[in-house]
């Protein structure tokens, strides 16, 4: 039986950041959907809905319908930062399509006060400059780990440029969903099938605590934490991060 596992970018970013993990799952055996969230890539917004509060509940049943459209009832759902905030929110949706979970770099606490009024911020700024340029300068530094920083220059490129792709539409739209979720240590509680957390030991965004609460909230997960890597493990370190994921999967 062929299985079905789903990744979900981070923020702001597309699609090809599993572009060095698609292979080797596919490669295992599985069966890889890669969807664009709404705004990013090649994702463009919908009609009616863009007059609703921005709420990552969209782009949760965005990746819903992909899986009813192409006949899959149950699959492995896997997210990367604002990828794992989608997929902790499919599960509060809809936990009888998750077969496992997969969180990479990504946090279950809400956004403190600070941090929420930074993203509306962030989210007007973008809106009225129509550029991402700033906020690549401000991501940046932090995006991904001191490593790659000093060592791969040809990835800290590739993340900038995708940052100055992003449409400025869709980063705002992201950072006010981003900002009105909700914690979601109630709902990792709540699943009972295999999951992974998965980081790198260099991520400044979703630092160790964050990744600790995590595993303890989770009744089955399993924990692998990449040295050298910082926030964007599936490009900063795609090897480790697609052992990891082909291990986990075989586990499942
Ligand atoms: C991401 O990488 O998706 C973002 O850093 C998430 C966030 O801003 O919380």
């Amino acid at each position: 039986m062929t299985s079905t596992i789903v990744l979900l970018h981070a923020f702001p970013l597309n699609k090809s950041l599993w572009d060095g993990v698609t292979g080797p799952v596919a490669e295992a055996g599985w069966d890889v959907v890669v969807p664009d969230l709404r705004g990013f890539g090649e994702s463009s917004f919908g009609g009616e809905d863009l007059d609703d509060e921005p709420d990552l509940a969209w782009m949760a049943r965005d990746v819903l319908e992909i899986l009813d459209r192409i006949g899959v009832e149950q699959a492995v759902i896997a997210g990367s930062s604002m990828g794992g905030y989608v997929a902790m929110e499919l599960f509060r949706q809809a936990p009888q399509r998750v077969s496992g979970l997969v969180l990479i770099d990504t946090k279950a606490t809400a956004d403190t006060d600070e941090a929420r009024a930074n993203r509306l911020r962030v989210a007007d700024q973008v809106e009225s400059a129509g550029s991402t340029e700033a906020l690549s300068r401000a991501m940046l530094p932090n995006l991904v780990g001191v490593t790659t920083h000093d060592t791969r220059a040809d990835v800290v490129e590739q993340v900038r440029t995708w940052i100055l792709e992003a449409d400025p539409y869709g980063v705002a739209w992201a950072q006010r969903a981003m900002a009105a979720r909700p914690d979601s240590h109630a709902t990792l509680a709540n699943v009972s099938v295999p999951a992974l957390v998965l980081w790198g030991s260099e991520d400044a965004i979703s630092p160790r605590p964050e990744q600790d609460s995590m595993v303890a909230a989770l009744p089955r997960s399993r924990a692998v934490e990449i040295p050298g890597c910082g926030h964007l493990a599936p490009i900063e370190s795609p090897d480790a991060v697609s052992a990891a994921l082909v291990e986990f999967l075989a586990s499942i």
